[in-house]
């Protein structure tokens, strides 16, 4: 009874044939003697039938089944009639009629049906995975992440990449998250490291002359687990020699041009849009920001000083003082901001209530803002609305739009200024943050426009993919609670030419040529041209605080290999599971990956982290200390 065929191929010009179908009893219905079995295999699912006058043993079998049998079924492909095709079914003008049944295997009580998409609470899910993974979502999105490694090799491949594989047991060198360690048999003591990426390996492998390299790597980091975050991922890992900045860039995007057609048939941008990352900062509040729409941050400042709001007054004046006071440190610092972000009428279904905007309020603390100020442009139409505090402040020209309600009492006078600066229309809402750090400002501002993307369904109808390069990274970003500066990325990044007389005077200004690929609001990738020099990777470890003993001890190895004439090289690591998750529609990146971990990075399925054997850990010359 070895299939002959699958459930998702038979059309009507089959009728006639013999087949054999091998597969899991999606659904069984019966009709007054007649039962309709539904087979399913990945392929699709095909309608089976046995027929009223079939012979009784069969009949009586057919009875037996239940959902997720597996069964093998042999019978004559027959056409529906006319009134019983199912257009929703790739194999709906036929059906089967059964000769014999055989059941391959029983099905215990499920934990939950096998739907298009399960409804089963996420750790049932993990735990039945295998189940879980039966579902048409499922199937799609994994067979979609096959397409799409598939894809990158060809693509890499024809490009003269070369596919290497790097170490899993390395050398713990910090790289941002903590490592996942391997406690070793042999050298008591001692441990083996996880890779966070192969990042150091990809760059030996530059100095070992595979100009281009190319890697679909497994990747491990002890960080908190989120909706597009794991414990082990994979990145598409790529390294290449004798290139700059542009050269990775177009790259990619021919990559990722490659990949969207060949698996999704979309057609990329040649070239994506570039922001650097402070215009990324000022107008959208993000480094990761979701260009599906607009909703750009204004600067709202100009109109402070000649209004009367003591909040925005006092964030700018505190932000001059603290920038004034880090710039005879020798840090620059960005100082204060007052930022506005107008919704039009037109995106609203309605004005927004009172209550509404006190939930972007709480939202925007979640990101540190002390408030968030509001005020309306009056409806079209609406004469100086009475007992509104500008209306009665500062009667306006008629036909002007006036800004009622919330903070414009004290900007009566700027009305018409301010709703002409901002662009704004009738019937808009004004919000507003003012913060002494500019960064507070536009990171709580963003984080309102981002929740207003969903709240007003902005992203909502078909799916779009909009790319963003954001470049121009600072290098450096200045830990406050331990007084020194940190590598904004990673300490192997090059710092662009122009600032590397000024690393030490003033590593606040310093850009690396560092680059991100943003997707729809999630970084995708990240990458940059890195240092080739010894001498130049010396002074950026001496900034960040590892005196030369140190930097020795935990990246001896790379600094020896750069001293043999290590060629210029740059590279980028897409992540291969939020691609596949953004491609997918989805916004977990469990949704695309066969066995996860769940949000506690616990597996509910095999129980693991598990305790091991006394005998494991003595091995490991390891105690276990409660
Ligand atoms: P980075 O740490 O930014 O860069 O990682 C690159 C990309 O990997 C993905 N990613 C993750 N995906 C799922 N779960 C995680 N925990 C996770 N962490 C990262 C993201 C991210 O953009 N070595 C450098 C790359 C380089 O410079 O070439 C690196 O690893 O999509
Ligand atoms: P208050 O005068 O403190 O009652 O604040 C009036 C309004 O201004 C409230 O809606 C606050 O949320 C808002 N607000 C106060 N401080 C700020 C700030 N720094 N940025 C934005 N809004 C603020």
């Amino acid at each position: 009874m070895k299939r002959t065929t699958t459930c998702g191929t038979l059309r009507a010009a089959d009728a006639g044939r013999t087949v054999i179908l091998n597969g899991w009893v999606h659904r069984r219905r019966d009709h007054g003697g007649i039962s309709f079995i539904n087979l399913r295999d990945r392929y699709g699912i095909t309608q089976a039938v046995v027929d009223q006058d079939a012979p009784a043993e069969l009949k009586a079998l057919a009875a037996e089944l239940r959902n997720e049998y597996c069964v093998a079924l042999e019978g004559s492909v027959r056409c529906r009639p006319g009134d019983m095709v199912n257009p929703d079914m790739s194999t709906g003008e036929i059906e089967v009629l059964v000769k014999r049944l055989v059941i391959l295997n029983r099905c215990d009580v499920l934990p939950f049906q096998i739907e298009d998409e399960s409804n089963a609470g996420e750790d049932l899910r993990l735990k039945y995975r295998y189940l879980d993974l039966r579902s048409a979502g499922m199937q799609n999105r994994i067979r979609l992440r096959g397409e799409v490694s598939f894809a990158v090799r060809e693509w890499m491949g024809a490009q003269g990449f070369r596919e290497i594989e790097t170490p899993t047991f390395i050398k713990s060198t910090p790289e941002g998250a903590r490592d996942y360690l391997v406690p070793s048999r042999l050298y008591p003591g001692k441990f083996y490291a996880l890779p966070q990426s192969p990042q150091l390996y990809k760059q030996l492998l530059m100095v070992a002359g595979f100009d281009n390299y190319f890697q679909i790597a497994r990747c491990y980091r002890d960080e908190d687990a989120r909706g597009d975050r794991q414990p082990e991922f994979t990145q598409i890992d790529i390294e290449m020699s004798f290139v700059d900045r542009e050269d990775v860039l177009s790259m990619t995007e021919g990559l990722m041009g490659y990949v969207f057609k060949k698996t999704l048939g979309v057609e990329l941008p040649a070239k994506f849009h570039r922001l650097s990352w402070e215009e990324a900062q000022e107008r959208y509040g993000s480094d990761k920001p979701d260009l599906r729409f607009d909703l750009p941050l204004q600067d709202f400042s100009p109109f402070v000083e000649a209004g009367s709001f003591q909040a925005f007054k006092d964030a700018l004046s505190q932000g001059a003082a603290a920038r004034r006071a880090a710039a005879q440190k020798g840090i620059t610092t960005a100082g204060g901001a007052v930022k506005a972000l107008v919704v039009p009428a037109a995106l609203m279904p309605a004005p927004y209530s009172r209550k509404q905007i006190e939930e972007l309020e709480a939202h925007a603390k979640i990101y540190k803002a002390k408030g968030l100020a509001w005020m309306k442009v009056a409806p079209a139409g609406s004469p100086a609305v009475s007992g509104s505090p500008a209306a009665s402040g500062s009667p306006t020209v008629s036909g002007s739009p006036v800004l009622e309600g919330g903070v414009s009492k004290f900007f009566a006078d700027q009305g018409a200024a301010i709703v002409s600066a901002l662009g704004a229309g009738p019937g808009d809402l004004i919000l507003l943050v003012a913060d002494s750090r500019r960064s507070v400002a536009n990171t709580a501002l963003g984080a309102v426009r981002s929740r207003l993307g969903r709240d007003l369904n902005l992203i909502g109808g078909a799916p779009r993919f909009e790319f963003v390069w954001i470049v121009d990274f600072p290098m450096f970003e200045f830990n406050e609670e331990e007084n020194r500066w940190e590598a904004a990325h990673h300490m192997f990044t090059w710092p662009q030419e122009k600032y590397h007389n000024t690393l030490e005077s003033d590593p606040g200004s310093v850009k690396g040529d560092l680059y991100d690929l943003v997707l729809n609001g999630f970084e995708l990738a990240s990458g940059s041209i890195r240092i080739h020099d010894p001498q130049l990777q010396k002074r950026i470890f001496n900034i960040v605080g590892f005196d030369n003993d140190q930097a020795e001890r935990r990246f001896g190895f790379l600094t020896e290999a750069f001293k043999y004439g290590a060629p210029p090289h740059g590279g980028i690591a897409p992540g291969l599971d939020r691609l596949v998750m953004i491609m997918a529609g989805q916004t977990s990146i469990k949704e695309v990956i066969a066995f996860p971990k769940n949000s506690f990075a616990v597996s509910p399925m095999d129980d693991s982290p598990g305790i091991v054997d006394d005998r494991q850990l003595r091995e490991l010359h390891l105690a276990i200390n409660d």
